[in-house]
């Protein structure tokens, strides 16, 4: 079977998590718990090949991606050893990236020169980048979106930064024949999905929205940079619950709390007040806790699966069909069901026969 090689930017905790994943699945071939779809296509999670990798931080650029994955604070619930890889974590360009409060707190910056990105997707055959740089890397991302589409690479944005659902470069991916999927990757069973899932119940029964609060607190890198750069992820989150509330509904509102603690562990509280029959209040309340980095890992395995069958069965342009399922802001937004029925039948659709 094709392996499908992959070039990740930013070595961080979501890394960590997506190598030790892939690691995990490759070990135990026959198992399927876990997992949303076993299959995609004919690709299974051992499919996915590390062949490069990028990053900023003097502790990581250098090393071996599978070394790296563990230096400075990267931190998730271990899953297994990381399988060993010659994959190399390069030196790329920093950009706008990496917020003053992150440096030397959460990031040494390398001094080292940055590498001609695009060059090195080539040089290492890479099929599809994956972007996983801090929150607000705006420019960045577009960068490394330049470099993927200059090198013939499918790219998977990860973060609020608009991309995906931009159509010029959607069209952009299109036409190079690639696969374009984003933006800002869902959690394979997240608190943005409960919240949203919650208020389209209550609107289903009529109920009138007084309060929607969603509080997150973690520890790791990631919760640390959104102090300073909510603004985009606030937006994502804000925007997929609002798709199901009506005029005079209370706007949601969404908080991110660092806790210190260094660890992948998260919590989030959600609570939501309406009115129902007679204007009499009905309250719901719910916890989640995850390990944020392995939640997410567990669908980026099916958004670097689904671009990749795209590409080789030419359906590039059925990439917006793929990200509502695996994206918090895709171009197209809908409810999680439509979302969930356009994936399955995205990826169940045969190629067509040549006959004659
Ligand atoms: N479930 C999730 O964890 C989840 C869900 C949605 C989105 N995201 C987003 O995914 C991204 C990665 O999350 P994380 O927890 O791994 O963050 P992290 O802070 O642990 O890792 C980010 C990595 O990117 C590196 N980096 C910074 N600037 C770079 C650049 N210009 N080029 C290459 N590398 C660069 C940093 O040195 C660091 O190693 C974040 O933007 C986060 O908001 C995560």
């Amino acid at each position: 079977m094709k392996k499908i090689n992959i070039a990740v930017v930013g070595v961080g905790s979501f890394t960590k998590a997506l190598v030790e994943g892939v690691a995990f699945y490759t070990k135990t071939p026959n198992e399927q718990r876990g997992l949303m779809n076993p299959l995609i296509g004919n690709y299974h999670v051992k499919d996915i090949n590390f062949v490069a990798a990028f990053d900023v931080d003097e502790r990581k650029v250098g090393k071996k991606l599978h070394e790296a994955i563990s230096a400075g604070p990267n931190v998730t619930l271990k899953i297994t050893d990381p399988l060993e890889y010659d994959a190399m974590v390069y030196r790329g360009p920093t950009m706008d990236s990496v917020h003053d409060a992150m440096r030397e707190t959460f990031i040494h910056e390398s001094k080292e020169e940055t590498v001609d990105v695009a060059q090195i997707l080539r040089k290492t055959k890479a099929n599809v980048v994956v972007n996983l740089v801090p929150s607000g890397g705006n420019q960045a991302t577009h960068a490394y979106a330049e470099a993927a589409l200059k090198a013939g690479c499918s790219f998977v944005n990860c973060i609020p930064t608009p991309l995906a659902s931009l159509p010029e470069w959607a069209k952009k991916f299109e036409k190079a024949g690639l696969a374009l999927v984003g933006d800002d990757i869902k959690s394979q069973l997240g608190a943005t999905m409960l919240n949203r899932i919650l208020l389209a119940f209550l609107k289903m029964r009529g109920i009138k929205i007084l309060k929607s609060e969603q509080e997150n607190r973690g520890g790791n890198a990631d919760h640390y940079n959104l102090l300073y750069r909510a603004k985009t992820k606030e937006k994502s989150k804000r925007e997929a619950l609002t798709k199901f509330l009506e005029e005079g509904d209370a706007k949601p509102v969404v908080k991110f709390f660092y806790t210190g603690e260094p660890s992948g562990h998260k919590r989030v509280n959600i609570v939501i007040e309406g009115e129902m029959f007679g204007r009499v209040p009905i309250n719901i309340t719910s916890m989640i806790e995850d390990e944020i980095s392995i939640n997410g890992a567990g669908v980026l395995v099916d958004a670097i699966r689904v671009a990749q069958l795209l590409v080789d069965q030419g359906r590039q342009k059925e990439a917006w069909k793929v990200s509502p399922f695996l994206m918090k802001s895709p171009i197209k937004p809908m409810s999680d069901t439509e979302a969930f029925d356009l994936f399955k039948k995205v990826i169940c659709k045969k190629e067509p026969v040549v006959t004659g």
